[in-house]
């Protein structure tokens, strides 16, 4: 169905990142266990419902006893540098990661929908506040931890410094606010 569906590309890294960071006996048992109608054989240039992938990290959860929110945000932060090595064109130009995760909605997220017809990717604005810089997340899909996790990732891409802090006031994970603040190792403190 149109809007639950997800591309391929986001399940066939999901099932890499656990199969790296936990082992392919644990990537097998997660998606057999996992109740998912595809039966887990994902193509990148397939499409999934959204849920699979949820359904996936929650089983994923069960076998290693970590939160699914740690999980989903250390994917998050592992697919960072995967776009980087697929994706190597969409970094171009950019010399460091607030000026590409300024650019989300207005460039990067633009050329996946034209990589991807169809694609429907989330809402992810910035603003800046002196040496602050606020992205604000937003989505019909409940996936706020990997926004997270790619933020910090993408950071660590560009070998910056920085500090991420979620916004506590805003509850659920189809909307979130992050805060990137200069580190301590750039402010000295
Ligand atoms: C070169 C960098 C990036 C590429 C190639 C990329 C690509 C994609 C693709 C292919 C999707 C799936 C869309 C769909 O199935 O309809 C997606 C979704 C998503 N993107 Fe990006 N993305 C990039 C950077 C980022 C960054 C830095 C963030 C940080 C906020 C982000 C946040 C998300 C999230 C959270 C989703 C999941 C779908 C949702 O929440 O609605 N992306 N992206």
């Amino acid at each position: 169905m149109r809007g639950l569906e997800m591309k391929g590309v986001i399940f066939v890294e999901l099932i890499g990142w656990v199969e790296e960071t936990f082992s392919p006996a644990i990537a097998d048992a997660m998606i057999t266990r996992a109740d998912i109608a595809s039966g887990g054989g994902y193509s990148s240039v397939g499409n999934y419902s959204h849920h699979e992938a949820l359904a996936l990290l929650v089983t994923l959860a069960d076998l290693v006893e970590r939160p699914v929110a740690d999980l989903a945000q250390s994917y998050g932060c592992w697919l960072a540098a995967r776009f980087a090595v697929l994706y190597p064109e969409m970094f171009e130009g950019y010399a460091d990661a607030h000026s590409f995760l300024r650019d989300i909605d207005g460039h990067i997220h633009r050329e996946v929908q034209k990589l991807y017809p169809g694609a429907l990717t989330p809402r992810v604005l910035a603003t800046t506040d002196g040496p602050n810089m606020t992205l604000a997340y937003s989505s019909h899909r409940p996936l706020a931890d990997v926004a997270f996790g790619l933020i910090t990732g993408t950071i660590a891409h560009f070998d910056e410094d920085f500090e991420v802090e979620r916004d506590a006031s805003i509850a659920g994970s189809h909307e979130a606010r992050f805060v990137i603040r200069p580190g301590s190792l750039t402010t000295g403190g």
